[in-house]
């Protein structure tokens, strides 16, 4: 069973909304036409709604990058699922290095965030990846292990159908020093590996599993031809429509 190819783009905290609305104008035109890959863009809430309005009619999908897990209520500041999914997103990204790093996000509250994600019908890529330090200590598998199992706790084999897995080892985010395809192939490996003790070898062999960290059109295809890399999160090269459009044509490169 192949799985189809999935390439999004995190746009961080980057881009009002008439730039968020230029940018995926320039993208629908820039990747029109392209088939046999899946793309969404995940601009920052206050894009949302205008961008959805723009990805009319167009296959791109739209994704948040956080939610919070309550349906509503006195929680200042937050954005609930239910409001996520009115302005249109089919994807949510839970559980970004960065929410741990900075937001103090832990496996348990992204645990909280992913079920409260899929009880609204909204997919999830679920972000796991670790530190230089983790990987100089050798800790990388086992910081993977516990970032799986305590993010997908409590996760049958059919919400397993609506996650999809994003390994972004943090010394590769925003630095330029993308893994080698053979690193992150590896680490690719060692996760579908886990899904299957945890799930089963069905559960493990239909879940995409995207690399991200420093991806450009340069360094694409290397990835992407590695068998257990299904895709891409794209930052940095996400905010433009010219490179963003080129990893989306990865095939062609
Ligand atoms: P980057 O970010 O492509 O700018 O390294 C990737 C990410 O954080 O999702």
């Amino acid at each position: 069973m192949g799985r189809l190819p999935f390439i999004a783009g995190n746009w961080k905290m980057n881009k009002t909304v008439r730039e968020a609305v230029d940018l995926v104008r320039e993208l629908k035109a820039a990747i029109s036409g392209v088939k046999g890959v899946e793309v969404a863009v995940a601009p920052p809430f206050t894009a949302l709604y205008a961008v959805h309005e723009e990805l009319e009619g167009s296959p791109i999908c739209l994704a948040a990058q956080n939610l919070f897990w309550e349906e509503k209520g006195a929680f200042t500041g937050e954005v609930s699922p239910v409001m996520l999914k009115e302005v249109g997103c089919l994807y949510i990204i839970i559980g970004h290095s960065e929410r741990r790093q900075f937001f103090g996000e832990t496996d348990e509250t992204v645990n909280r965030r992913i079920k409260a994600a899929l009880a609204q019908s909204l997919k999830v890529i679920f972000c796991i990846g670790e530190t230089l330090k983790e990987r100089e200590e050798g800790k990388t598998f086992s910081v993977m292990e516990r970032q799986m199992e305590g993010g997908l706790k409590g996760l049958g084999d059919q919400e397993m159908r609506n996650i999809v897995i994003a390994y972004e080892p943090v010394w590769a985010i925003g630095t330029g020093k993308t893994a080698t395809p053979e690193q992150a192939e590896e680490a690719h490996r060692f996760i579908r590996g886990k899904l299957e003790r945890i799930y089963s070898r069905e559960v493990s062999e239909g879940i995409r599993i995207q690399y991200g960290g420093s991806v450009t059109p340069e360094n694409v295809k290397g990835l992407m031809n590695q068998p257990n890399i299904d895709g891409a999160l794209v930052g940095g090269a996400s905010l433009k429509a010219e490179s963003f459009s080129k990893i989306v044509r990865f095939k062609e490169l």
